[in-house]
């Protein structure tokens, strides 16, 4: 079809459940899934340029610097497949000079969907976390454990999930949230994250797929 395809992104604080809710977007929708966070742990664990510079700034839960990250994302964002399938932005723009940066190059989401939940509910979250680097799953210990021993063996945890290191990421994202939200105030949908994850993505489905709908009908009007 001649359909354009979804642009969404996704925001909320640290452990807020970005991940966990693009796993099941991406799954349903087919969105080509870009996360800054994915993205630059790549660069770290591959040794490259990027990602040496990015590396002190991840570890101490201080944002990577501007032109470093937009870079990444714009190269990402202008690959065949994300024109073709839509896109999922996970974890940008994280600055207002990010948001601006999308400005300029006319890139704008149809929906702008923010996680929220509670600051200690964030920190368990964190702590809790477990990686899994083969599948690239996303697991916690007590609210989603691993299926088998043999997973279990192999999970890692993040450098910057200690509590006193989330603490600071918390910090940083509420000093620039609200100035990132004012660039996509008229299109943002705040899901309360605090819930079950099926819960969650039930919200989120429904927009999307509403979203859908409007852009079928509206490519079909003469
Ligand atoms: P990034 O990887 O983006 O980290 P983050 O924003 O802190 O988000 P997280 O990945 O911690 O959490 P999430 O919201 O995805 O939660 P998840 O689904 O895993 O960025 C890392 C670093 O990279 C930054 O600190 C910065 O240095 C750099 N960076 C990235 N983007 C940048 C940018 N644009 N500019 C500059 N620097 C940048 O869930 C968390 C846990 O909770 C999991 O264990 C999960 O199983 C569990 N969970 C999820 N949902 C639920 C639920 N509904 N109920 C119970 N448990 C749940």
């Amino acid at each position: 079809s001649t359909n354009e395809p979804l642009k969404v992104m996704i925001s909320g604080a640290p452990a807020s459940g970005k991940g966990t809710q693009c796993e099941l977007i991406v799954q349903k929708f087919g969105l080509v899934h870009i996360s800054t966070g994915d993205l630059l742990r790549a660069e770290v664990s591959s040794g490259t340029e990027i990602g040496n510079k990015a590396k002190e700034f991840m570890n101490s839960g201080r944002l990577v610097p501007d032109e470093i990250v937009t870079a990444m994302v714009t190269v990402r964002l202008s690959r065949q497949d994300a024109k073709e399938k839509g896109w999922l932005l996970d974890g940008y723009p994280r600055s207002f000079a990010q948001a601006q940066s999308l400005e300029e190059l006319n890139i704008r989401p149809d929906i702008y969907i923010v996680l929220d939940v509670p600051d200690e509910i964030l920190i368990d979250r964190c702590v809790g976390r477990r990686l899994d680097p083969v599948t690239g799953k996303i697991y916690h210990l007590k609210n989603f454990p691993p299926e088998s021993e043999e997973i279990k063996a192999r999970l890692v945890t993040r450098a910057d999930d200690t509590e006193e290191k989330v603490k600071s990421r918390l910090e940083i994202y509420k000093q620039n949230a609200a100035a990132i939200s004012s660039t996509y105030s008229s299109i943002t949908n705040k899901i309360d994250g605090n819930r079950p994850k099926e819960i969650i993505f039930k919200d989120i489905d429904s927009l999307l797929s509403q979203l859908l709908k409007d852009k079928t009908e509206k490519s079909m009007k003469p």
